[in-house]
Formats: C-alpha cells, structure tokens, sequence
C-alpha cells in the first residue's frame, strides 16, 4: 500500500514538473535588436498598421486622443472579460520605464515583465512575425505619445482561466507564429501577407476559433462569430467576398460598400487605420485577400 502511495506521488510530482516546464515562458533574444537605430517617423505606419490605438485607447476616443493610450476598453471573451492595460509613456501607469526587451516580450511572445503569460486577447501571436526593426520603431514612435496616469485595471476572468501559468499550453498548443498563406508568392502579396498577418491582424477577427479559443487556421478567415455573440464577423476569402480589388480598396479606405453601406463595428477602427498607410500597402492586402483559398 505504502508503495503505490509513494509511487502515485513520484507520477503527481513527475506530471506537475512536465506541466512546469511546459508551461515556461519562451523569450526571444533581443540583443541585435539593442544595436538597431530607432526611425519613430516609420513607428508611427507601423503603429497605425498594427492597430494598437483601437483597444490600448480610452473607449470611444476620437481624433487626438486615439493617441493617449490610457487603456480601460473592456474585451468580453467566452473565457471572461478582458480590460486593455495603459500602455502610455507615463512610468508607472504606463509602460515608459519599460526596457526594449520587456516592450518586445510583451507586443511579441505574449510575455510581461514579471515572467507570467498574457492572454491573447493581447495579438501577440501574429505580432509574432513582426520584424526587428519595425518593433524598434514603433516603441520609438510610441514614447513620443502623451503619458496617462490612469492605472490598469484588473481583468474580470474567472478560475481557471484566471491561473496565467496555464496559457502556456495555449501558446503550445494555438501559439504557432508561422504565416498560414505560404508557397510561391508575388511580391505585392508577399507584403500583404506581412500587413494582414503579422500587423493588422485581420485573421483575429475574421478566422473562427475552437472551443479553446485557439484560430482554425484551416477555414482562414472564412468569417466568424464576434465573442459579444452578437455580431457576425463576414468570411472575406474569394468567392464570399466577391467585389473586385478596387472596390476593396475602396471599402478599406473609405469604409463604404460597393452598395454603399457604410462600415460598422470594430472593422470602423480597421478602415481608420488603414487610412494611415500608403496606396501600395493597401493594395498590397487586397492582393493578399485576393490570393488566400476561398473558404466556403
Ligand atoms: C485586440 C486588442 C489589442 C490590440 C490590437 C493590441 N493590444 Fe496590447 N494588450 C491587449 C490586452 C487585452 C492586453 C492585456 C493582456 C494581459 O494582461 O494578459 C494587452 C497588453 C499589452 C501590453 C502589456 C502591458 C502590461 O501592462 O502588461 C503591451 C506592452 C501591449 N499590449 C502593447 C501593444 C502594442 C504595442 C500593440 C500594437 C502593436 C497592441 N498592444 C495591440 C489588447 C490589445
Ligand atoms: C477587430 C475585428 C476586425 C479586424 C481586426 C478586421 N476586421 Fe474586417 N470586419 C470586422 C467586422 C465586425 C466586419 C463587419 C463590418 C460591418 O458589419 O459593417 C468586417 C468587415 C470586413 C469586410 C467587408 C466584408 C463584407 O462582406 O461586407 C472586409 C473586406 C474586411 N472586413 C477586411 C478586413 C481586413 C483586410 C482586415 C485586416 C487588415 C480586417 N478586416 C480586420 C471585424 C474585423
């Protein structure tokens, strides 16, 4: 009896020391990235590319203060309610003391500075892919943002989704920072790929997840359900979406359909922030969309 028990034990202590160690958080090297010169003019497409502003705002902000990235917009998820922290310059409410490493753990492993895993309502798995250089400028472009001093506020996620070391399995299992539309690809899609795959994040919204929260890639932004479960989020792969590439552009620039609905939901933000881009870059997505497999 005495021996069962002590082995039971020896199996509880073996399988929670594989849970440890699975569960560690990954960091990328960063010391390259230290000898890199920072170009804020370039962090501000980068920042507008990514859409940072349209969660790490105050709710409802509007013109100038888009840029004051004081958090606060809540994020309801099946998993809880998930609230942006402030990520404004400000040193203790912000992230303005933060080093280059922690700024690029955090925006691309999904790691804080204390070690523990952030959700990923936070898209750091497509951040992922971000190059070098564009993190450099972006954190350069964000510290010249107005400091907040609002404090972050608690996220509402209950057990056992509120124990952090656990979304380590997640990043195992769903964390896979490779692009999805691969093979041989022309330049102008290949760009679009970056946009839309590593920065705009477009999949986030528009790909459907399994019940763990993790993006299928299999039906890549085949269209899906908003976690509000209100609203739908429309398939946009060929076939479904089947307006031609300058009503596309159109619709990405101005907002407006080609039947002249206007945009609504968290795709506005989207239409905002690629009007900061240049022409090529978003014609270089609408190749992108025109280029991914149709999903029925
Ligand atoms: C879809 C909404 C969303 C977008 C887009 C987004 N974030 Fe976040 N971000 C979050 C949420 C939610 C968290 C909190 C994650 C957590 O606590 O685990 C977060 C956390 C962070 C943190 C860690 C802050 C802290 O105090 O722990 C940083 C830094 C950050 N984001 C920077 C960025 C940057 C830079 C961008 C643009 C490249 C960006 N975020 C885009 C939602 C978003
Ligand atoms: C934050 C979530 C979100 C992100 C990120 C997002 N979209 Fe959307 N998108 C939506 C929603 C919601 C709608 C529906 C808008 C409406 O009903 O007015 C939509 C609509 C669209 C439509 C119109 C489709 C139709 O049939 O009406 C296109 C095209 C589109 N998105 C492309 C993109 C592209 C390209 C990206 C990345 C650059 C992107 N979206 C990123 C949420 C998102």
């Amino acid at each position: 009896m005495a021996r069962i028990l002590r082995q039971i034990i020896a199996l509880c202590i073996i399988v929670a020391a594989v849970g440890w160690y699975l569960t560690a958080p990954v960091l990328r090297p960063t010391a390259a990235m230290e000898k890199l010169t920072a170009d804020a003019g370039h962090g501000e497409v980068i920042f507008w590319a990514s859409g940072c502003a349209s969660c790490h705002m105050a709710a409802g902000a509007k013109g100038a203060d888009q840029l004051v990235l004081s958090g606060g917009q809540a994020f309801p998820t099946a998993f809880g309610t998930f609230i942006a922290p402030n990520i404004s310059p400000d040193p203790k409410a912000g992230i303005g003391a933060w080093s280059l490493a922690d700024f690029v753990h955090a925006v691309q492993d999904g790691v804080r500075p204390d070690g523990t895993h952030e959700y990923p309502a936070m898209p750091y798995v497509a951040y992922a892919k971000m190059a070098p250089q564009d993190l450099v400028d972006l954190r350069a472009y964000l510290a010249t943002l107005p400091a907040a001093a609002t404090p972050s506020a608690p996220h509402r996620v209950s057990f056992p989704f509120s124990i952090r070391r656990a979304l380590g399995l997640w990043k195992l299992m769903f964390g896979g920072t490779g692009y999805v539309l691969r093979g041989d690809l022309a330049p102008e899609v290949l760009r679009g790929r970056y946009i839309a795959e590593a920065m705009a994040h477009c999949g986030e919204c528009h790909t459907p997840r399994n019940p763990l929260g993790g993006l299928q890639t299999a039906k890549w932004l085949g269209g899906a359900a908003i976690d509000d479960g209100k609203s739908k989020v429309p398939n946009i792969t060929p076939g479904k979406l089947d307006w031609s590439a300058d009503e596309i552009y159109a619709y990405l620039t101005t907002g407006f359909t080609p039947a002249f609905d206007a945009v609504g939901g968290a795709m506005a933000h989207v239409v905002e922030n690629m009007g900061h881009l240049p022409e090529s870059d978003v014609r270089a997505v609408v190749a992108y969309l025109k280029a991914v497999p149709p999903v029925k």
